[in-house]
């Protein structure tokens, strides 16, 4: 068998000119059996695709008999001749239609059970839990065998792009201080040290600064990061980043280089064009026309302002909230004006329900009026007034939000996006634009502090960071709240690349100076003490000649959710963790013996059923 090993052709490569008197050998899984009575037909399939092989008794009793065994799934080896198919017989839906395999050796490699999932593209597929149950199977089916084949040639072509462009590829460690990033750490006992804890990387972000320290200046790593977060359809517990540092450079010349590399691996791993030059939108104007910092703008349908024009109106609700420092915003959609009572009336408890909307007042135009329930306290010319701000034409419907900016911008946002999907108003196939000029801060108000935006080795804007300084000092000697907006005014070096309304990548220019990093941590409410426990070891490389760098990074798996157009981010991952993260066909995560835990000089908090 070996031998025949050695000839192995591809199944699905197989053509009418290979026909000749060599003989040819294939392998992979019997796909589809027919017996039509001393003839047995067998599809057989490898990665390569699928190939018709025919047994005939012509050949030998003992071959039939033995093919006579086969089942689905079994893996075989075949010696046999190619021949042409006769013409009523070509199969054109296959690449291999015009020829057959006619055998003269069969040996089965391996059996199979009957199998537990179909697999066949004509198929329905299986429930989600019992392919990852069975993804050995599943894997096997087409859809996922371009998906893995595809991951692998557009991570491929990044790692072309990059080492061309000169950088190095590093790996950095898995097993890490736990200093808290954002989401919760995973976290790893020490046998060796009693009591202590690596923690998994939530991203290599730390370690590629300090490599720029290092003087690798140019740095890249397909690496695996793992987030401790409340998982959603894009979101899994580890997941897989491009992560790029450079050093000497602008935030221009990193985002050329990303647009440029993206753009190249788009066109040459899916036949998909980006687009020259990604537009670039600052983060305030993203959020006041989109509703968000992850704008979609494969087309128009921009919120309107209407603070002002609120006052012109007798509604109490918009009034009244844009006289107690609210905002009103107005989304006008072009042909909304056919959405049924019970069409608004669900879009509304949606609203209500996932963005805090107190409602969603709603205005239709029609012949030239405007029908609602608000046009009462619409006097004439606030209604002419309306048409004029929006733009809005007959045919159209025009949603109001009324609230604080947050709750404006989240609801009319999300509306925006679900109408153009539902109207079919997606213009062109794919927009990639950067998103800029971040606010450097955000404020929870729950624990009355400020929060990152991106995180906090970000640097400011360069033209910001006396300003940032002088409010350090300012807040350092008195409160928070006196100083808070001219703190959430200052703006961050960061960059987000976002793609049809998918953030799939992010990064900044980072602070390289340790003084300004420890004020950056201050103003974090991170006390010197803790910033020196926690993030020490960068403080420190930051005062031995660290190079002005930045970088970013990019979430692979999303990418390819959105290039292969998948509904969930496990379409793309060959061993994904589940909504409660969980890897069913292991079984991850196990409980462990007391002894294992015991070496580890840990011990479960959580009763074990009584036996
Ligand atoms: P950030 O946290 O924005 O930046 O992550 C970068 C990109 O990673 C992807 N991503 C995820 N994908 C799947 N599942 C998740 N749970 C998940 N979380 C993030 C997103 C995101 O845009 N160190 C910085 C980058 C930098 O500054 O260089 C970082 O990790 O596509
Ligand atoms: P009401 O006066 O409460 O009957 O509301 C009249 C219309 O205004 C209804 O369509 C509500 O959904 C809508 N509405 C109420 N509050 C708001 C708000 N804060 N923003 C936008 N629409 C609202």
């Amino acid at each position: 068998m070996e031998a025949l090993l050695k000839s192995r052709t591809h199944c699905g490569t197989l053509k009418s000119s290979d026909v000749g008197e060599k003989p040819v050998v294939v392998t992979g899984w019997v796909y589809h059996y027919r017996d039509q009575g001393g003839v047995i037909f067998v599809d057989l399939r490898d990665r390569s695709g699928v190939i018709q092989i025919v047994f005939d008794k012509a050949e030998g009793e003992e071959l039939i008999e033995k093919a006579d065994t086969l089942r689905a799934e079994f893996v075989i080896l075949v010696e046999g001749k190619l021949r042409k198919r006769a013409p009523e017989a070509i199969n054109k839906k296959l690449p291999t239609g015009e020829v057959e395999l006619l055998a003269t050796k069969l040996e089965i490699l391996s059996k199979s059970k009957p199998l537990p999932i179909p697999i066949e593209e004509h198929e329905d597929e299986a429930s989600e839990e019992n392919r990852l149950k069975y993804r050995f199977l599943d894997l096997r089916r087409g859809p996922m065998q371009e998906t893995l084949q595809k991951r692998h040639q557009f991570i491929h072509k990044i790692r072309e792009y990059l080492n061309d462009k000169t950088f190095w590829e590093i790996e950095t460690p898995m097993l890490n201080k736990s200093t808290p990033e954002g989401a919760r750490d995973f976290l790893v006992p020490s046998r060796i040290h009693p009591g202590h804890f690596y923690a998994l990387p939530q991203s290599p972000q730390i370690f590629k600064q300090i490599l720029m320290v290092g003087q690798v200046e140019r740095y890249y790593q397909i690496a695996r990061c793992f987030r401790d977060e409340d998982l959603r359809r894009d979101r899994q517990p580890e997941f897989t980043q491009i992560d790029v540092e450079m050093s000497f450079v602008t935030k221009d010349t990193i985002m050329e280089l990303m647009e440029d590399m993206m753009r190249g691996a788009f066109k040459e791993t899916f036949s998909i064009d980006l687009g020259e030059n990604f537009e670039q939108i600052t983060y305030h104007d993203s959020m006041e026309k989109y509703g968000t910092d992850r704008p979609d703008m494969r087309f128009g349908m921009e919120l309107t302002e209407l603070g002002e024009w609120a006052g012109t109106t007798e509604f109490k609700v918009f009034k009244g909230t844009v006289e107690s420092g609210g905002r009103l915003k107005a989304l006008c959609v072009p042909g909304g004006a056919k959405l049924s009572r019970k069409e608004i009336d669900d879009l509304t408890k949606w609203v209500v329900q996932d963005f805090k909307a107190k409602g969603l007042a709603w205005v239709k135009v029609v012949d030239g009026k405007l029908e609602s329930v608000v046009t009462k306290f619409l006097p004439e010319a606030s209604q002419k007034d309306l048409l004029e701000k929006t733009g809005a034409k007959d045919g159209d419907i025009i949603f109001f939000a009324a609230d604080k900016a947050s709750v404006v911008l989240a609801t009319l946002g999300a509306l925006r996006v679900e109408l153009a999907q539902r109207l079919k108003m997606i213009e062109r196939e794919w927009k990639a634009v950067w998103v800029v000029d971040f606010p450097l801060f955000e404020y929870d108000e729950q624990d009355n502090r400020l929060k990152s935006l991106h995180h906090p080795f970000t640097s400011p804007l360069s033209s910001q960071v006396s300003k940032m300084i002088e409010l350090g000092e300012k807040i350092s000697s008195g409160s928070l709240k006196e100083n808070l907006n001219d703190m959430l005014s200052l703006q961050s070096d960061a960059y987000d690349m976002v793609i049809n309304g998918v953030e799939v990548g992010g990064g900044s220019i980072r602070i390289h100076d340790s003084e300004l990093q420890k004020a950056s941590f201050k103003l974090l409410g991170i006390s010197d003490e803790e910033a020196n426990e926690r993030f020490g070891f960068l403080l420190n490389a930051l005062q031995y000649g660290a190079p002005p760098h930045g970088g970013l990074a990019f979430g692979v798996d999303r990418l390819l959710m959105l290039a292969l157009d998948k509904e969930s981010i496990r379409d793309v991952i060959a061993f994904p963790k589940t909504q409660r993260g969980q890897c069913i066909m292991s079984e991850a995560p196990s409980e462990v013996g007391d002894i294992q835990l015991r070496e580890l000089s840990l011990r479960s908090l959580v009763k074990k059923p009584e036996k």
